[in-house]
């Protein structure tokens, strides 16, 4: 066993500095996960105690930034998970498109370096240009939010390496991105879009929002830090506004009865 393994109080000092320096609130995050992150890090440097990595932390900035990095797993995709962004264009835009609301309200809760929430602007505005109508910021607006600065910085750039479009349709990517590196989202898209940084955990959600995706977040946090959170998605939406999650986080517990299953499978649901 690792001398990682056994010092709790070591471990405990150390995710209480990096929530002190960094409002990184590392006692909702299971403890299993940042522990194995917090380990990658300090087998990368060669270190073996939580004190001594405390103290590298203290004269080494850039190793903070690689443990923020390991820590917050910003893995994303254009259009992640397909089959969820078809669902959504079958089962939840046209819905909201034809419904009273103006502006759709959507929120895309730990959007990491942007291309989820670029994923859910296409959609409505492919889904508005197929009935002859503009999608412009009057009809739809997007918060996308992230706890990670670094990641909103690029986000804000909306510029993707090719690795980014490996879930998307060749048509969308023809018809959104330009043709040559760094491919960027055309300018349409921009105005539906609005960075924030936000913590899930400290900072209270908006309100009236149609639309929450938060996918590929709770899953990093302890069951009663998601009870909360889904309690307050409830509150942040109004009555038949939907939640999507990612393909494997679900409800849980009492927030269960708060909303009906509208594709289990895709993981969206609308709140009662
Ligand atoms: C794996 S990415 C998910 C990106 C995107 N939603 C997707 O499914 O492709 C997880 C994101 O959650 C963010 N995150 C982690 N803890 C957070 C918190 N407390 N508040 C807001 N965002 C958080 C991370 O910074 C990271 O960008």
């Amino acid at each position: 066993m690792m001398a990682t393994e056994l010092d709790d109080a070591g471990f405990l000092a150390l995710t209480e500095k990096i929530a002190r320096e960094r409002s990184f609130g590392c006692s909702s995050y299971k403890e299993k996960c940042l522990r194995r992150r917090i380990a990658v890090r300090m087998r990368a440097r060669g270190v073996h105690r939580f004190s001594d990595y405390a103290a590298l932390l203290d004269r080494d900035a850039v190793e903070y930034e690689r443990l923020i990095d390991a820590l917050t797993i910003n893995v994303t995709k254009l259009f992640r998970n397909w089959s969820t962004f078809e669902a959504l264009s079958r089962q939840v835009v046209p819905i909201l498109w034809e419904g009273a609301a103006r502006p759709i309200r959507g929120w895309s809760a730990g959007c990491s370096s942007g291309e989820e929430p670029y994923s859910l602007g296409i959609l409505f505005h492919q889904h508005a240009a197929g009935r002859g109508e503009v999608a412009d910021g009057s009809r739809v607006q997007i918060l996308a939010s992230d706890i990670d600065r670094a990641s909103l910085d690029a986000a804000r750039r909306g510029q993707f390496a090719e690795a980014a479009f490996a879930d998307t349709p060749d048509a969308l990517r023809r018809r959104y991105f330009s043709v040559r590196p760094p491919f960027e989202v055309v300018p349409e898209i921009r105005p539906l879009i609005t960075f924030e940084r936000r913590d899930l955990i400290v900072d209270s959600p908006p309100s009236g929002l149609h639309l929450i995706v938060c996918r590929n977040v709770l899953i990093y946090f302890d069951r009663q830090t998601q009870e909360h959170l889904f309690q307050r998605f409830h509150d942040a939406l109004v009555p038949g506004g939907f939640l999507v999650l990612g393909k494997v986080e679900t409800l849980l517990g009492p927030t269960r009865s708060l909303f009906t299953a509208v594709d289990p499978r895709e993981r969206i649901f609308r709140r009662r």
